[in-house]
């Protein structure tokens, strides 16, 4: 029985051979196959934050058309907390507006009553929060202050805020980010707003 034997073992050691061998390929492929998905993933997140970076309209962040609500749900927020309508992600306030500028010095900027102010201080660029008790906009750095439409009141700047673009359309508000429309300049007055209490920031 012994002939037998042997040759019954001798195919079996192969095919164990083999076996061995096919592991240490296929581990291998394993991690090749394993940096390859993790470069693909670098390259997917590296690719998109360019994209994002190139063309902020992408991600619907400052720089593109921003669709920022229902009009009726903006509104009611304004009128409710007797303050702007604060978008931080496109750096901007929507104020309710009923000034006599609508189409002379703001006109396509304004619709329905509303409009866009970009947050920035025409001064030296620190945002501008607004002032419950005056209703006016007081920048904290140097004192400049603005009425509720944005336009210069006090202060160091040297015109009205800086402001963008908003339409009405099928009840959404839509704020274009892409363009900075230059703000008005010093003794432009379309509200005639005075302050309406204290101020928040002296000087
Ligand atoms: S940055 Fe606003 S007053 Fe100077």
């Amino acid at each position: 029985g012994r002939p037998g034997a042997a040759t019954t073992t001798q195919p079996a050691a192969a095919a164990a051979g083999g076996g061995r061998s096919r592991t240490v390929i296929s581990r291998r492929d394993f991690f090749r196959g394993g940096l390859l998905a993790s470069l693909a993933v670098f390259a997917a997140q590296f690719g998109g934050a360019t994209l994002a970076f190139l063309w902020p309209s992408i991600k619907g962040g400052f720089g593109s058309v921003i669709d920022v609500g229902d009009v009726n749900d903006i509104r009611n927020s304004i009128e409710q907390s007797r303050q702007p309508f604060y978008y931080g992600a496109g750096r901007f306030y929507i104020v309710a507006y009923n000034g006599n500028g609508a189409d002379s010095t703001y006109a396509g900027l304004t619709q329905e009553g509303l409009m866009a102010l970009y947050q920035k201080c025409v001064h030296l660029g620190c945002r501008v929060p607004f002032c419950q008790q005056s209703q006016w906009f007081e920048c904290p750095c140097h004192g400049s202050k603005y009425n509720n439409a944005g336009e210069y009141e006090l202060g160091p700047a040297p015109s009205g805020l800086e402001r963008f673009a908003l339409s009405v359309s099928g009840g959404r508000v839509r704020v274009d980010t892409s363009l900075i429309v230059p703000g008005p300049p010093r003794g432009t007055d379309t509200t005639s707003q005075r302050p309406e209490g204290p101020f928040c920031v002296g000087g």
